[in-house]
């Protein structure tokens, strides 16, 4: 694990664009495992930037989303798959159709989430973003989850809901009960990983995450076992690795 403790938010974004387009520029056909929530806006806006220098193409990338609510419609603009095209995909030459984000829709959830598992595990991810919740947990897998799921609904902790109502115009009773994730086999099948995390709200997860045990209590402390992680901290997120 590699660990980078950036001074701020723009320089957390730049290192960790850094590094992805070294992915990028090695493997133009590469598959992006990409996230949601505020933390990899500004890395999205560096890759938004340098595709319209013309550094980079998305063209033939393959995108899989992390996680999705379940119950809340595409055209929702909290759906992840809205947050999705508004913050990246609009703006940036990759195919919609290559697009994937989890289905939290479907009238059968676990058949949908067999087969983005399945989908997953037939376009292996080459770069996986992830952000990190207050809690430990990586995509929407909550402290408890074992480390061999796959893609599974999941209920939402209390927690959770309340840290994403801001999104919901600060009312929980807005925020869905569950969603849909990739697992954390899946996300530890990713051959490498950038893990942001920004803000002061993340200290405490992110030192559990790095020098703790590695516990389904903190979900993000199995990444001390994957051959290939970057982590880029802000100052506040790395404050009690010093
Ligand atoms: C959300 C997402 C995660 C994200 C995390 C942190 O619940 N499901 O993928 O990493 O919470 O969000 P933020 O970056 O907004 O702090």
């Amino acid at each position: 694990m590699i660990v980078i403790q950036a001074k701020d938010y723009d320089e957390m974004s730049l290192k960790a664009y850094e590094a992805m387009k070294i992915v990028l520029t090695e493997k133009p056909e590469a598959v992006l495992g990409l996230a949601t929530g505020s933390t990899p806006i500004g890395l999205y806006k560096c890759m938004i930037a340098d595709y319209k220098a013309g550094a980079v193409s998305y063209k033939n990338t393959t995108s899989i989303n992390l996680d999705e609510y379940v119950g809340l419609p595409v055209t929702h603009p909290e759906s992840y798959r809205s947050f999705m095209n508004r913050n990246l995909f609009d703006h940036i030459d990759i195919k919609p159709e290559n697009t994937h984000v989890p289905d939290g829709l479907a009238e059968d959830l676990q058949k949908a989430a067999d087969e983005y598992t399945a989908f997953a595990a037939a376009h292996p991810i080459d770069v996986q973003i992830l952000g990190i919740g207050a809690n430990g947990h990586i995509g929407f897998n909550e402290p408890g989850t074992p480390f061999d799921s796959h893609t599974h609904v999941v209920t939402l902790k209390e927690g959770t809901r309340r840290d994403n109502a801001r999104f919901f115009d600060n009312d929980i009773s807005l925020v869905p009960t569950h969603a849909v994730t990739l697992g954390m086999q899946d996300i530890m099948n990713a051959k490498a990983v950038i893990l942001l995390a920004s803000g002061a709200g993340k200290a405490d997860a992110v030192a559990k995450m790095i020098k703790g045990p590695v516990s389904t209590d903190c979900p993000a402390s199995i990444l001390q076992t994957h051959p290939n992680v970057l982590v880029v901290t802000d100052e506040a997120a790395g404050y009690y690795l010093n």
